[in-house]
């Protein structure tokens, strides 16, 4: 028997053994796949991009304010905990910060710092209380009673002091929510710190490619911007490979590429594929035996069902339009139906796939071939674009459609909204051939 033999037998004893341990492990639905919170057993390590340790590395650079942006729901706060899970961190969500002063107070409050301290002739129970916090405080707020003094402490410099003298990071999710004096603000206030070797991490969804912390401040040489790569279907469908995979069970090969193809280069609709997939054949933990999802598993309702539910509130508010005096023209469809313009230069561009970008002469294409009478006139197309990037950009910068006048160029950045246009929007009857999806 030679020595290859021996080692195949021992492997073939071995192998029972190791799978009853390993069904052992039995994985609860709700950890494996996490749509909306942090994944850790389905967190996706990019293997086309480099990202997470170019942010790594941008974060262990000193003095250098670090800013991580991208799409709406591309896992920018996923992927800036994930990197940031063996260091010291402060997390501030920008969503609930009115100015400068609120969020030193919440970063102050996170830090426990108390908000006054008791100075005796003798004694300072300021305890580690920076001196420029104390001495602020002092020549602003000082009460006397007897020998001992109340200072009332400035929750910024008690906070920097604290983190720059902890080397504790300091992160803002959502930067872009901040009032544009805020952002200001802010950055005024940290870019000293920055230098005595403050980090901060700020996370913002990028508008136009327009960096919101790049407009606000020269802080050349200071400044690292990290922008999230789009995800490709390759790395999208890691998830549900491990996933599936964790919950013993198996997803046919072109179910896999199609939930990629349509997940929106986002993950966060990905893992709810998954979820949603897993709850449909009531797999709730790993399974003992193992589950095949059947091949004529019924997408097309799948994905109309997350769509209703995910993209409804954000399209009524754009087809609605803006508030008008008179009523709009109705204008009849080759469908048989009729809609104002704005319904029907949504239903244009969703019949485009939505493409997004889109180049506004595809659009103009899209749009004849679906309006039968009264087709919109290019000037009434484009200001529809324009209200409906303003009503968008009402809702926040991260929801909705941008139309950029100048390359004539319409962008749907959210995930969600290009996602509803495709599958609750898109019909047909009004869509090129060629853009058709079989269920
Ligand atoms: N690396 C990853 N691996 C697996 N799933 C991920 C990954 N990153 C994000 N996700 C999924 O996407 C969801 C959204 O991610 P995240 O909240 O980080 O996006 P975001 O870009 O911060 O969104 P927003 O613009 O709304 O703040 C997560 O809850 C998770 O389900
Ligand atoms: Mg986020």
């Amino acid at each position: 028997m030679g020595i290859r033999s021996i080692v195949a037998a021992i492997v073939a004893l071995l192998k029972p053994h190791r799978e009853t341990a390993m069904a052992r492990t039995v994985h609860k639905l709700d950890d494996v796949f996490v749509a909306g919170g942090q994944p850790s057993l389905t967190y996706v390590q990019r293997t086309d991009v480099d990202v997470e340790p170019i942010l790594a590395k941008a974060i262990a650079t000193p003095n250098q304010l670090v800013s991580l942006s991208g799409p709406t729901k591309c896992g920018k706060t996923v992927l800036c905990r994930h990197v940031l899970r063996d260091r010291e961190f402060i997390w501030i969500e920008g969503g609930q910060v009115a100015n400068a002063e609120v969020l030193w107070n919440k970063v102050a409050y996170k830090l426990n710092k108390p908000r006054e301290v008791t100075k005796t002739a003798s004694t300072d129970s300021s305890g580690t209380i920076g001196a420029e916090a104390l001495l602020k405080a002092e020549a602003a707020h000082s009460r006397s009673s007897g020998t001992e003094r109340r200072f009332e402490l400035d929750p910024m410099h008690t906070a920097i002091d604290h983190l720059v003298t902890n080397k504790v990071t300091l992160v803002v999710d959502d930067f872009h929510y901040l009032p544009q004096e805020a952002r200001q603000a802010f950055l005024q206030n940290v870019k000293g710190a920055i230098f005595e070797g403050l980090k901060i991490v700020l996370l913002a969804v990028a508008h136009r490619g327009q960096d919101p912390i790049k407009t606000q401040i020269e802080l050349v040489g200071r400044f690292a911007n990290i922008a999230v790569p789009p995800w490709t279907p390759n790395d999208l469908r890691a998830i549900p490979e491990i996933g599936f995979g964790l919950l013993n069970v198996s997803c046919p090969e072109e179910l896999l590429r199609r939930l990629a193809d349509e997940a929106q280069q986002s993950p966060f609709l990905m893992q709810t594929f998954c979820r949603e997939i897993c709850s449909d054949l009531n797999v709730q933990e790993t399974r003992l035996a193992p589950l095949g999802v059947p091949h004529d598993y019924p997408l097309a309702a799948l994905f109309e069902r997350i769509a209703k539910h995910s993209g409804q509130p954000t399209y009524e508010k754009l087809v609605a339009g803006p508030q008008a005096r008179k009523q709009r023209k109705a204008r009849p469809l080759h469908s048989g139906d009729a809609a104002d313009v704005y319904e029907a230069t949504l239903r244009a561009v969703a019949a485009t796939g939505p493409a997004s970008p889109l180049a506004f002469e595809t659009l103009r294409t899209s749009l004849n071939k679906l309006v039968k009478e009264k087709v919109p006139a290019t000037h009434e197309v484009t200001s529809a674009l324009k209200n409906l990037a303003k009503i968008s950009k009402q809702m926040g910068v991260d929801q909705g459609i941008d139309w950029d006048d100048d390359s004539r160029t319409l962008t749907i950045a959210d995930p969600y909204l290009r996602f509803y246009l495709r599958w609750m929007v898109r019909r047909e009857r009004d869509e090129a051939p060629a853009l058709r999806l079989e269920p």
